[in-house]
Order: structure tokens, then sequence, then C-alpha cells
């Protein structure tokens, strides 16, 4: 029979070293506190030392101060109020001026059933749920429930779960307060958001470990996404190639295929930056070998491709094929790199290249070996690593939960698998680039992963409701801290019908990873698969990305430096605003802090968008509209609504071939005309190297004021000198200006301009 556990009464108490412990007969509790705005409870069977995460990389504040009544225990900070009650041990949390964010359920609090841990708390009457990362469904995520379990989600439907990603952090959002829980364990977890606890509770659980979670009290969005991003990390700046269009299918099978795809872009000057190899371009699907019929000079390959201005991802997956005299066969035979069964025999499992052995990310050895290793592909000169099939996956989706990773089983750390792979490719492709910037995409991935790589939503269908879809994923990833997402354009499995292709390619404009794939079999997808109109919406797109990319480097820097995300779900930007959460209007998003897109279905040439309060302009026409309600807006292929906010400055700069290409040299800002006065921070470095990280980078305020009538440039921060020496002013929405096409050289010093 299952035993039943419920936190009872405080038997004893104690503050040392900047931890509360606190015990009952059932279980010990600790509290600590990272920030006025961050709590953590811990709370165990059994406290353990090795008291370890993936995630967090913050230490905790050695010293807070307790108020203590016969009933409870507080701790005040600036910001928030944690009131433990006594009898029974309860954890409720209030803004500093007591108004409460998060209350245990009184009666069962926390509570185990033999391992699994479960919390049960308080469900208001208006509350909302947004967060979790890749997860489908409503941004609203209120009446549903979701488990966490890496999964190899082949096929997924619009309702799947789990997928392939694991990110317990949810943001709560009620009477007008705000604030966020990360449950912090990497077992399989559980979320229900009051789906079926008669409207009383919502719960959060899982299957072993602690109830380990931190407690976010910060109002507003944004600054909750701040402080779960300044606990786990952001992201590094990106190498600018990646930010550009990229080309990706299972698979070019050769490097002529390769070159000859990398060509016509070329020749038909639709902009490009990256081709991909998935894994056909190995030696029967072994890991660091290329195909030597196919493949027979991957150097020669690669310095044409680089000529050309484009940069190559190559494909590797955990899988180690059972062969003799494969190098990384041996190796790990020899050094016993694979996981095992708990006997020390090597567990085996099937992938594409058959047999094989996974190798232990969780051992720093295993990960050293295996980041080395890439040299088989960087000395050829590859700049990019995509790391798949890392749930990880094998053939039966069932790996026995008697394999062992490190020290744990997989049931314990199966969530943090291509977390650890990520890691591992990302601290050794660094390690070998030496100053240069690694592009590292994971599939897999736990919160955290966000500060070694961009991930992708794995094999979604070319259907309209999965390019909606995959835009709630990509707005809810950059809730939980992971800015740099992008779906397979075109949906992976198949075949788009050419409208959808058309379409979902203009909004891959607006994320912020552009990359187009396609599984084995179906239709070839480049742009000019489709007829000439097509192929020039298309181009025209593409040609939008390019022009955008000052605007989206800098974004990618705010997100370096705040977390905030690239694609924003509009709860970050107005969370309190009903209509957002309206499954009309839930796909629609801020891109960057200037522009609102709203993604529409390939099958409708006008369409609603809800527009939140303030003026707007869609950015194709500048056609003026005021917010605060629904508009309808034509909605043909050749123009996705896209909307400029009033006030809104953009860096621009003209078609380039590619990020190689050093363009016209003129900067482009455009500014939209608003009632309030409004600013942009502007910044750009090499794009390639870590000198940013030593002050090598371009970076100023652009202001906007209407009032006095100015834009204005602040001086030059940073040793970097700009790739443009020209600026250009444009602006939108002004009845009169007297700046119109200046060409002004672009100084370091402070600039201001009066139109
Ligand atoms: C997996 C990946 C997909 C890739 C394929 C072959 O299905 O998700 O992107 O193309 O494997 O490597």
């Amino acid at each position: 029979m299952m035993q039943v556990e419920i936190l009872g009464s405080v038997t004893e108490f104690k503050q040392q070293n900047g931890t509360l412990t606190i015990k009952t007969a059932e279980a010990e509790a600790r509290v600590y506190l990272y920030s006025p705005t961050i709590i953590r409870i811990n709370i165990s069977k059994k406290h353990s030392e090795a008291d370890t995460s993936f995630a967090v990389i913050q230490q905790l504040l050695t010293d807070f101060k307790l108020d203590e009544s016969a009933t409870t225990i507080e701790i005040n900070t600036s910001a928030l109020k944690l009131r433990i009650n006594k009898s029974p041990l309860r954890f409720n949390f209030y803004t500093a001026d007591s108004k409460p964010l998060s209350e245990d359920d009184e009666r069962f609090g926390t509570n185990w059933q033999n391992e699994r841990v479960i919390t049960y708390r308080k469900l208001y009457a208006d509350e909302k749920f947004i967060g979790l990362g890749e997860k489908t469904g409503n941004l609203n995520r209120r009446g549903t429930v979701y488990t966490n379990w890496n999964t190899d989600a082949v096929d997924y439907t619009l309702y799947s779960d789990p997928l392939y990603k694991t990110f317990p952090f949810f943001i709560g959002l009620h009477s007008g307060l705000t604030y966020g829980l990360f449950f912090d364990n990497t077992h399989k977890s559980y979320f229900d958001f009051g789906a079926t606890t008669d409207e009383q509770m919502s719960w959060f659980g899982a299957d072993g470990g602690d109830m380990n979670y931190y407690f976010f009290g910060a109002q507003g969005v944004a600054k909750i996404i701040e402080d779960y991003t300044w606990l786990t990390g952001r992201m590094e700046m990106p190498p600018l190639w990646s930010l550009g269009y990229q080309q990706c299918r299972w698979s070019y099978m050769s490097a002529k295929e390769v070159l000859d795809i990398a060509k016509t872009f070329r020749k038909k000057k639709i902009p490009a930056d990256v081709m991909y190899c998935d894994i056909d371009y190995m030696e029967g699907f072994k890991i660091f070998t290329w195909n030597k019929k196919t493949f027979p000079d991957p150097k020669s390959m690669m310095d044409e491709l680089k000529s050309m201005g484009f940069r190559l991802v190559t494909i590797v997956d955990p899988g180690i094929k059972i062969e003799e005299d494969y190098q990384q066969y041996n190796e790990g035979l020899a050094n016993d790199y694979f996981a095992k069964y708990p006997n020390g025999e090597n567990y085996t499992g099937y992938v594409w290249p058959g047999r094989c052995h996974f190798p232990d990310f969780f051992r720093q050895d295993v990960r050293e070996w295996w980041g080395a290793a890439f040299t088989a592909l960087t000395d050829a000169g590859v700049d990019g690593f995509w790391n798949d099939m890392n749930e990880p996956a094998a053939w039966g989706q069932n790996m026995p939960w008697i394999v062992k990773f490190g020290d744990k089983y997989m049931p314990e750390v199966r969530n943090a698998y291509g977390m650890e792979m990520a890691r591992a490719t990302y601290d050794g492709t660094r390690k070998i680039l030496g100053n240069k910037r690694p592009f590292v995409l994971t599939r897999a991935a736990y919160s955290g992963t966000q500060r070694y790589a961009a991930v992708w939503t794995g094999d979604n269908t070319g259907t309209d409701e999965h390019m909606l879809l995959g835009q709630r994923l990509v707005n809810s990833l950059g809730i939980t801290g992971l800015s740099f997402t992008g779906v397979d354009i075109g949906g992976f499995s198949g075949d788009p019908t050419p409208e959808l292709m058309v379409r979902w390619n203009s909004l891959g404009t607006y994320t912020p990873m552009f990359r187009n794939h396609a599984i084995k079999g179906s239709k070839m997808r480049e742009p000019w698969q489709w007829d000439k109109a097509n192929e020039q919406i298309i181009k025209k797109d593409i040609e939008q990305r390019y022009k955008l990319l000052p605007y989206i480097y800098s974004s990618f820097y705010q997100s370096h430096t705040t977390g905030l995300p690239i694609s924003r779900t509009l709860a970050i930007y107005k969370p309190f605003d009903e209509l957002i959460y309206d499954t009309r209007f839930q796909n629609q998003f801020m891109f960057g802090d200037a522009l609102l897109v709203a993604p529409v279905e390939s099958t409708k040439t006008t369409t609603d968008v809800y527009l939140p309060k303030g003026n707007w302009y869609r950015l194709s026409s500048n056609e003026k509209y005021k917010g605060g309600k629904t508009v309808n807006v034509p909605s043909p292929l050749t123009d996705l609504p896209v909307f400029a906010k009033a006030g809104a400055i953009i860096p621009m700069q003209s078609v380039t071939q590619s990020t190689a290409d050093s363009g016209d040299g003129i900067l482009q800002i455009h500014i939209w005309n608003g009632k309030e006065a409004n600013e942009f921070v502007y910044y750009e470095d090499d794009g390639l190297s870590y000198d940013y990280e030593n002050g090598a980078f371009y970076k100023r305020t652009i202001r906007f004021n209407p009032i006095k009538k100015t834009v204005s440039l602040s001086a030059v921060e940073g040793t970097f000198s700009s790739r443009f020496h020209k600026v250009k002013f444009v602006l939108h929405g002004f009845d009169r200006v007297k700046l119109k096409n200046v060409l002004l050289d672009l100084k370091d010093g402070e600039m201001e301009v009066i139109f």
C-alpha cells in the first residue's frame, strides 16, 4: 500500500549560514534567500549535502532576518514576504504589503506518496498561468496538465505532451500581481494548473527527488524573466551569421549538392548564411566521420562555401555505433565512457547507425572527450554543431529505467541528458575554436540550456495549425529563458502547400532562428522550388530579415543582458489585458521592443488582429491604427500583418547577400511617429569573436523626442568600429519633416538632429 505523508507541524528550526532549517516529524525544509525577490524552498525526507543543480548558477545570500511569532516564522525582504505557518508547516508568499501571491493548500501542502513528492497550492479565482517552455496548448495554461519527460516526440500533434524539453518554470498571474515558480527537479515531473480540482488547487510534483523550488516575487512578467535568467543564466551573443537565413534538409546527400544549393542562393540573389549537413554526411551514421564517397574532401567543400559567404552546421547524435575499429567506439569502450546497467555492462539501444552505446554526458571526463572529438568537424571548417536525438532517443522510446548515467539512474536525470550533451558540445567547440563563437543547436533541453545552445521544436508537421502552434512554442520558450529558438519552417513532416510555405517563411523573418528544414522523402523546399511568383515573395521576406539584422542583433544583445526573449508573447507586454489570452490572438507576439507580429493561416487573406492600447503603424504601408481594440486587416501572402509601435526606433540596413557581405555602409534609423519619447540601445560587435567581453563593441542609445523634435545618438561606448560609416534617418508617419533622405556621417561623439 502506498504510504502517504503530509507535512506536519514544526518540531524545531534554526538559522545558520544563510540557511533556515525547519524540521517536522516527516521531513526537513530548508529556506534560502537568493535576492530580495527570490526565495528557495527545499523540502526533503532526508536532506542530502550533495545539493547540486544543472540550472542554477547563482549563490545564496548568507544572511537574512527572521520574525517569529507563536504560529509563524516570517522572512521579509524589500519586495517579498514569506510567511511560514508552523502548525502544520506551510509556505505562503505575499507582496511586501501583504497581498497574497501564492499559498500552500492548508490541508495538503507538501506531501509524499512513497517517493513521489507533490505540493498543492491554493488556486485564485482569476489566476492564469503561463510558461513551461515547449508545451502544446494555449498561452494561458489554466485548466490543463503537463508532464516533463524529455521525449523523441515523433509526429507530435497539437496536443502531444511531453515533447523534447523540460522547463519546470511557470509564472502565475492574478489580482493584478505576478509571481514565478521554478521547480528545479530533473525527475519526471507534473504540473496541474487547476484542471481537475474543483477550482480549488493547482499542484506540481515529481516521481522522486526533493520538493525544490525557487519562488520569484518580482512584479511584472519581464522582471520575473529577468530574475529567472539571472538565476539560470543568459545566452551569449550568438555568431551573427546564425541570425541569417539557414537552409537545411534531411539530407543534402553530397558535397556537390550542398555546393549547388549554396550557389543557387547566390545566383538568384536570395540572401542566406547557413547550409546544413544532416546525418547522411557521415560514414554509416558514425559520429565524427565523413562519408568518403559523397564528401571526399570536406575541407575544400568548406573553403568553397566560405568563399561564397556560407557557414556549415553538421548534425551529431549521441548514439555511438558499435563497430570495431571505429575510433569513438574504441575509445569509449576503452575508457568506460558509456551509460551502463548496474552490473557494469554498457547499455545498447538502436538509433540511426543500428546498435549503439550512449556517452555518459553526466561525467566531466566524458564531456571533455566528446568535446575534443569535434576537431573531426572543425578541422574541415565547420562552425555550427547540431545536437539531435538527445532526449535521449532510442528506437522503441523506452530506454530501461535501470540504465545509469553518472551515479544516477536514468529516471532521476533523464531530463538533463540533452542539456549535458549540449554543454559538452559547447565547452568542447568553444575550446577548439579559440576566440570564435560556436553555434550549438539542441533538441532536448532543461532549464539553463540557454547558456550553451539554441533550440528548435523538433519534428513538426506542414500544416497551418502547426505553424501557429510553433509560434506559441517559440513564445513560451522565451518565457523560460530560451531566446534563440526556431521551428522547422515549412514543417518537418508532410509537404506544405505553396501558400503555407510562403506564409511560414514570412513568419520566419520574425523568428529568432530562421531555418527551413524538411524530412527525407519530402519535396524539395528551397525558396526556388515553388513557382516564380512565390519565389519572389519568399525572396522579399528573406531580404526583409537581412534589412532588420541591426535591430535583431541589438535585440539579442538586450536578451544577453536582461534575459528578455526576442519573440515575446504579449503576456510579457500586457499581462493583465484579457484579450491577449483570447485563443484568436494568443499567437501574436512582440518581436523585440518595437514590432507586433500577427501569425495568420495561409488560407486567410484578411484577419482579425488585436492591437493593445496605443497607436500602431502597419510596417508595410505605414497605415496608422488606433489600438485597444481588434482590427480587421488585409493579410495576403505578400504581407504578413506586422505593426510598428508608435515611437518605435528600428535600426536597419540595406539588403545584403549574407552577414559576411559588408553592405553599403549606411545605418538606417527608422522611427515611427509617436507622442511619447522613446529610446533603443543599438549594439554591434564583430559578430564572431568573444572580444566583446573585453570591450570590443559599439554601443549607443538612440533617442526619439517628439516634443523637442529631435533624434539623437549618444556617444559611442566600446572600442569596436562600426561597419557603418553613414547614417540615414527614415521617419514614418510624420506630416512634414526637414530630415528627408539626408545622409550624415556617422560620428562617434554624441549626435543630435532636428526633424
Ligand atoms: C530527427 C530530427 C530531424 C532530423 C532527423 C534526421 O528526426 O528531429 O531534424 O532531420 O532526425 O537526422
